[in-house]
């Protein structure tokens, strides 16, 4: 373990959860008929932003569209390396069009947008790690999509299948702590994905699945501070002894929908 961890400066995308709300089912979280403190909702991700700048690193912002209630989930937009971008395409209806909006505000940052041929739902199933992009499918991101970001960046992708619809996106599941290493719930995989990840990455820090049910592994990570669940204890305390520094941020207006604080943050690489 390195004495000390060292933090690299992020640039983010998010969008305001202004229209935040629970108006449809398309994850076992989501209930049609769930209350939603849609005051609370706000000021919990303000309290993200704030965080998030207050450690040195950069928040844009997207405008919010009106009846897009899960537009909030930023992740969902793009995956973006080295500067270029791999668009979205939804699985579900009620979000794509989605696609439009985000696709809007990277081309007003000067951004070309590729747009995937097949269903893509951005960095909630494309996980860049180190010399790999890592891939999650089996609910929302096709294969024939992880072929195409290979195509298109490069960079070796890994199909990971997903098994557990409670974790229906790879970024529900698993995420990078820097570049070398990773955290997951070796149960949300198949047997076949989880030795995957055993080869890729013997040091990995496996999860539980209660810290996983916490939203635990939708974190985001700068190499030194973690964003993480505070319900997610365990998987705190590990993250501890690695010498990683925990930053707890609430979320759980938006576990409501599914989604916590790695879904509200797409990384601008
Ligand atoms: N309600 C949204 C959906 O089911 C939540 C998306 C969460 N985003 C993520 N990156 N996991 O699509």
């Amino acid at each position: 373990m390195p004495d000390e961890r060292v933090p690299r400066p992020r640039r983010y995308l998010t969008c305001p959860p202004r229209y935040f709300d629970v108006r449809y089912a398309i994850n076992p979280w989501m209930r049609e008929d769930a209350e939603v403190d849609t005051d609370l909702a706000r000021s919990q991700w303000e309290t993200l932003i704030r965080v998030y700048r207050d450690h040195g690193h950069q928040v844009e912002t997207v405008e919010p569209v009106a009846g897009l209630p899960d537009m909030v989930f930023a992740a969902n937009s793009a995956l973006v390396l080295e500067g270029r971008v791999f668009g979205s395409r939804f699985h579900a209806p009620q979000r794509r069009p989605e696609q439009l909006a985000y696709e809007t505000w990277f081309k007003a940052a000067g951004y070309d947008v590729h747009p995937p041929e097949s269903v893509c739902e951005g960095e909630g199933d494309l996980v860049p790690a180190g010399r790999f992009i890592l891939a999650g499918t089996g609910f929302r991101t096709t294969r024939t999509a992880h072929q195409e970001v290979q195509e298109f960046f490069g960079v070796p992708t890994i199909s990971l299948l997903l098994v557990d619809p409670y974790f229906y996106h790879l970024d529900t599941a698993l995420f990078t702590l820097d570049d070398e290493n990773i955290a997951y719930y070796p149960e949300a995989f198949s047997p076949g994905s989880r030795e995957v990840l055993e080869r890729l990455y013997p040091d990995g820090l496996l999860a539980t699945r209660e810290d996983a049910m916490a939203f635990g592994l939708n974190s985001v990570s700068d190499g030194r501070h973690v964003f993480v669940a505070p319900q997610a204890t365990g998987l705190i305390d590990r993250l501890t002894e690695r010498g990683y520094v925990p930053v707890p941020v609430d979320l759980s207006e938006l576990h409501k929908a599914g989604g916590g604080i790695k879904c509200c943050t797409q990384e601008i690489r």
